[in-house]
């Protein structure tokens, strides 16, 4: 059973090391999972060849996830949704099946620290990452769920995607108390904090950032000097998005916890 991280670059990819490890809980011998640099013009190209030398399944990250859900034929309803592809199953005949298991991978990966039914949500950012993860954020019926955003035209866009209940919001203008607080935005990437308000850190919040890396990421370091209960990077996240592929390629449910420990202590 032949898959591939699809990406540009790819090289640091830690997907080969995850699915692998899933795959040895079942003793899948035959699973093969690797790195593909498809290149920046031939993505399309690169899928169709992956798909003739028998691949069964792809993961798809940076800068091919719109491509990805242009090119698939039949898409799951959240890869519709979030309007990027980040999982294809090839079945039988060729055909391309995108789904997208980034929203599934944060929530399930929330769901292992606290309950989201019932409570105040704010998704900073709205760009790829947050329209990804709104609906099945939604799924779990918070309480209300507010977008904000540098620009924040992209945020009441985003917005009106979720229906009436989902506020928007510029950063600075934030106001009230949230429970679960996610830094949907690239300001990680770039070291940067985000200019909200300290106050916005409920008792008991928890704030988690889609970025991980080695030591805490700006946005948690702004949160844990806020206040929050509990600060919880992405790695959680990644690892939760690779069970979910793993599931949808395999029917397995990999367990996530002894392949997060030895991550965790990696990184
Ligand atoms: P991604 O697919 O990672 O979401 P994106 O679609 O380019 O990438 O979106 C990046 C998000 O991070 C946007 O919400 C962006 O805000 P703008 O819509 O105002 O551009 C946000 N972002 C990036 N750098 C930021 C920074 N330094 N401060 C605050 N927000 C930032």
């Amino acid at each position: 059973m032949k898959y591939l991280v699809i990406g540009h670059p790819i090289a640091h990819s830690k997907s080969p090391q995850i699915h692998q490890a899933f795959a040895a809980q079942f003793k899948l011998a035959d699973f093969s999972y690797e790195r593909g640099l498809a290149p920046l013009e031939g993505f399309a190209d690169f899928v169709a060849d992956f798909v003739a030398r028998g691949g069964r399944g792809a993961n798809i990250t940076v800068p091919f996830k719109e491509e990805a859900f242009r090119l698939c034929s039949e898409l799951t309803e959240r890869a519709a949704a979030a309007e990027a592809v980040n999982t294809i199953k090839i079945g039988a005949n060729g055909v391309l099946l995108g789904d997208n298991t980034d929203g599934a991978g944060l929530v399930s990966d929330l769901l292992r620290h606290t309950s989201l039914a019932n409570k105040r949500i704010l998704l900073l950012g709205a760009g790829g990452a947050a329209r990804g993860v709104l609906l099945p954020l939604l799924a779990e019926g918070p309480l209300s769920l507010t977008i904000a955003n540098r620009t924040l035209a992209r945020a009441e866009q985003l917005a009106l995607r979720g229906g009436i209940m989902i506020k928007a919001s510029a950063f600075d203008a934030l106001a009230g108390e949230f429970d679960v607080i996610i830094n949907a935005t690239s300001a990680s990437l770039a070291g940067l904090a985000l200019p909200v308000p300290a106050t916005i850190f409920a008792e008991k919040c928890l704030a988690y950032d889609m970025m991980y890396g080695k030591g805490e990421t700006p946005f948690l370091a702004q949160a844990q000097q806020a206040g929050a209960a509990q600060c919880i990077d992405g790695l959680g996240m990644l690892l939760g998005q690779a069970a979910e592929a793993f599931y949808v390629w395999t029917g397995l449910r990999a367990d996530i916890e002894p392949v997060l420990a030895e991550m965790r202590v990696a990184l």
